[in-house]
């Protein structure tokens, strides 16, 4: 009886340890099987980046379309890749928004179809490879792609005929340079030349033939993040230290490059920096950290005449990584990712004004206000979610009652008091859409 009993409950120990290992294994790969449900749950753990060789061979080929995601303000969904997308980018002239996938394909989405039912998109095909970054020419008739296994930078130019975008890719790739993971890539507003970041140290600056200007080390430990300003003067990054490095690229009278100098850091931050974000007029940066807080900056300053950029407001941010975080062009409203869900703060008071839970079925790659400040759009997954920014628009509201407030001119009163009536009426419209 006794031995009966034993090797009755050592089956049954065994059984149970055999069910935790299965159990934990499980959770180890975490959001594997049902991500979108874990996730709503609130049990996702941050996931690992997938190392290069396990990224191609994961199977998702139905995970991304069992997530549903809908939310009164969102605006729209843009769906037409079959794969993952890791970054897109909204042209400069406003008109456009590319986005790039590991399914191959860079796509050209037209911005004035956000608010309409049907998304049609252009395609341009990656060959033999995938891009992880896409950027628009400044002219919006080219843009920049950063090849995963080629490990470089293509150019592909856009040509419209009656209405159609052909994309070519340029004669040669960039030669192979960096040695670590591309974290960002970025052409400058003013044409002049091409930056890449990796996860080490190092940030190039090229020309747009592919030469190597200068090669940047950030002594920050491991790059987070890094970008150029809109204005096209500066290159920026932050990493495992607290504070954002900020270099100016410098070109002479008749554009020939000439140097990188340091031009000012952000200090302020307890803990290493996760993210930043410039206004579209480079006089505003926002940045999250791992002490738990953004922070909204003024770089409106001379540099040059030894004045620093100033801190204009802390927020409290609880979230965890990956993040990212964006600001709206006019500076007005901040958006943070944290794993797949976005908070929205208001940038002059940074209350929470908005809060989006499970955006999307995988971690949040990308995050970016369009150039008018009415959408912020996020992806991770296969889709990109357009969401109306109601928050800018009762920003903008206050700002303009704030003025009135203030104004002794007649003229300006009626002209404020106008454009006030305006704005109720946008935000009224959108919010009765939703
Ligand atoms: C850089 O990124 C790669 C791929 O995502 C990763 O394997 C590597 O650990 C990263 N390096 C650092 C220093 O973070
Ligand atoms: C910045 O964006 C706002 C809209 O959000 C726009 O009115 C303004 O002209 C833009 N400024 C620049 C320098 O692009």
């Amino acid at each position: 009886m006794e031995a009966v009993a034993l090797v009755a409950v050592t089956v049954l120990i065994g059984g149970i340890i055999l069910l935790l290992a299965v159990w934990r294994s499980r959770g180890k790969t975490g959001s594997e099987p049902e991500p979108s449900d874990q996730r709503a749950n609130g049990q996702a753990v941050p996931e690992k980046h997938p190392s290069k060789k396990t990224k191609q061979q994961k199977p998702r080929k139905e995970r991304a379309q069992q997530h549903n995601f809908s939310h009164p303000l969102l605006a729209s969904a843009l769906k037409a890749h079959s794969g993952n997308i890791t970054c897109f980018d909204f042209s400069s002239n406003g008109k456009y928004l590319a986005s790039c996938s590991d399914d191959r394909t860079v796509r050209i989405w037209s911005t004035k179809d956000f608010l309409e039912k049907e998304h049609r998109c252009m395609r341009a095909n990656v060959e033999l490879d995938h891009a992880t970054h896409v950027r628009f020419s400044p002219d919006c008739r080219a843009f920049i792609v950063w090849l995963f296994n080629g490990d470089t930078l293509r150019v592909f130019k856009m040509t419209k005929k009656e209405d159609t975008l052909t994309f070519s890719p340029g004669h040669d790739d960039f030669p192979k340079r960096h040695k670590a993971s591309i974290i960002n890539i970025g052409i400058a507003e003013t044409g002049k030349f091409i930056m890449t970041a990796s996860n080490d140290t190092s940030i190039l600056i090229w020309d747009l033939k592919g030469e190597v200007l200068a090669s940047i080390n950030t002594n920050q430990v491991a790059n987070a993040y890094a970008t150029i300003s809109p204005c096209g003067r500066f290159v920026a990054s932050c990493g495992f230290t607290p504070d954002v490095k900020v270099w100016e690229v410098c070109f002479g009278k008749s554009g020939e490059f000439r140097e990188v100098c340091r031009a000012f850091e952000l200090k302020g931050h307890s803990a290493g920096v996760c993210g930043f974000a410039f206004s579209n007029d480079s006089r505003r940066m926002a940045t999250v950290s791992k002490d738990g807080t953004w922070k909204l900056w003024n770089t409106d300053v001379e540099y040059k005449k030894q004045q620093d950029p100033y801190l204009l407001l802390t927020g409290k941010w609880c979230g965890v990584e990956p993040c990212r975080i964006a600001l709206s062009p006019d500076a007005r409203v901040v958006a943070i990712s944290s794993i797949s869900d976005i908070t929205v703060y208001n940038a002059q008071t940074g209350e929470v004004e908005e809060e989006f839970h499970s955006v999307h079925a995988e971690v949040i790659s990308d995050l970016a206000f369009d150039t008018t400040s009415k959408f912020l759009a996020s992806t991770g997954d296969r889709a990109i979610r357009v969401f109306h920014n109601t928050a800018g628009y009762r920003a903008a509201i206050a700002d303009m009652k704030d003025m009135l407030k203030k104004a002794t001119n007649k003229g300006t009163k009626d002209r404020l008091q106008l454009q006030i009536r305006d704005a109720e009426r946008a935000l009224a419209a959108v919010c009765e859409q939703s």
